[in-house]
């Protein structure tokens, strides 16, 4: 319950940083701080029905999760250099996978929004959390590069040079030892749940309303936001394990990459995600 509540205050104070923001707000981006902000001061009930755009709004930086005035969504900016996070991460897979693979996934979501007037204006959110309800014709090209857009976004923000990692602590740290035992068993059923992917994919931690938290993984570019995916939740971390995100230092080792991610997660970033 606390938990619940603590993520109601930050949420109210999202929404007011919301509002601030008035200048750059289109009419759809006020119709939906106006239901977020109505939600809040609702009940339980009437929060928990927006609970995915609550979460989604507090789990990345504001600037990618609208298009912008013309429309497009943008590449956000990158948090640190392409050779930052190095030699866990080389600089060109970095580059390549920032400035070729997600820019790519965002220029296909921009066609497909193109193709569907009725979706223009809606942040990435809106988008990923009904997809059942988007048109058949763009269904599928919104899942996966709308998917791509909001996974990457996160990443980007979930790593950080080894030289600004904190350890995990505090509440965060204490319901990994209450679900794993240790950090060291979280990790190595994390690792176990990225190497089992089939293919491509992610693989999350996630936490459910209560705070409790799980490892889940997704397919292809889908997350726990989606109303499509099965297993929702609040992505506190993320590990991109398409082969893109490390084939050029670590070829085809999976598992070498993910013990080497380990160096490079902003731990920060997740508490504060976790609250
Ligand atoms: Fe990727």
């Amino acid at each position: 319950m606390q938990n619940y509540l603590t993520s109601i205050a930050a949420y109210k104070a999202l929404t007011t940083k919301l509002y601030n923001m008035k200048s750059q707000q289109k009419n759809s981006r006020r119709d939906f701080i106006m239901k977020s902000t109505l939600a809040v001061a609702g009940t339980v009930t009437a929060l928990s029905i927006d609970w995915n755009d609550a979460l989604a709004v507090s789990s990345v930086d504001m600037a990618p999760l609208f298009p912008g005035d013309d429309g497009a969504f943008k590449l956000p900016p990158l948090p640190y250099s392409y050779n930052a996070l190095e030699p866990y991460i080389d600089a060109r897979t970095m580059e390549i996978h920032y400035t070729k693979h997600h820019q790519a996934y965002i220029d296909k979501l921009n066609a497909a929004i193109a193709k569907a007037p009725d979706q223009q204006g809606k942040s990435i959110e809106q988008l990923l959390s009904s997809i059942n309800s988007l048109p058949d014709a763009v269904k599928m090209q919104i899942r996966n590069q709308g998917g791509g857009h909001w996974n990457h976004s996160f990443f980007w923000q979930i790593l950080a040079p080894k030289s600004d990692v904190v350890a995990p602590s505090g509440r965060l740290m204490e319901a990994i030892a209450q679900q794993w035992q240790s950090f060291d068993n979280f990790k190595t059923e994390f690792n176990k749940a990225g190497t089992g992917v089939f293919g491509s994919g992610w693989a999350w931690l996630v936490s459910d309303k209560n705070g409790k938290l799980s490892i889940i993984t997704t397919p292809n570019q889908d997350n726990t936001l989606m109303d499509v995916v099965a297993d929702k939740g609040k992505p506190i971390m993320g590990v991109d394990v398409w082969e893109h995100a490390y084939y050029l230092k670590h070829q085809n080792k999976r598992g070498e990459y993910l013990d080497d991610i380990w160096n490079v997660i902003n731990w920060k970033k997740a508490m504060e995600l976790y609250g």
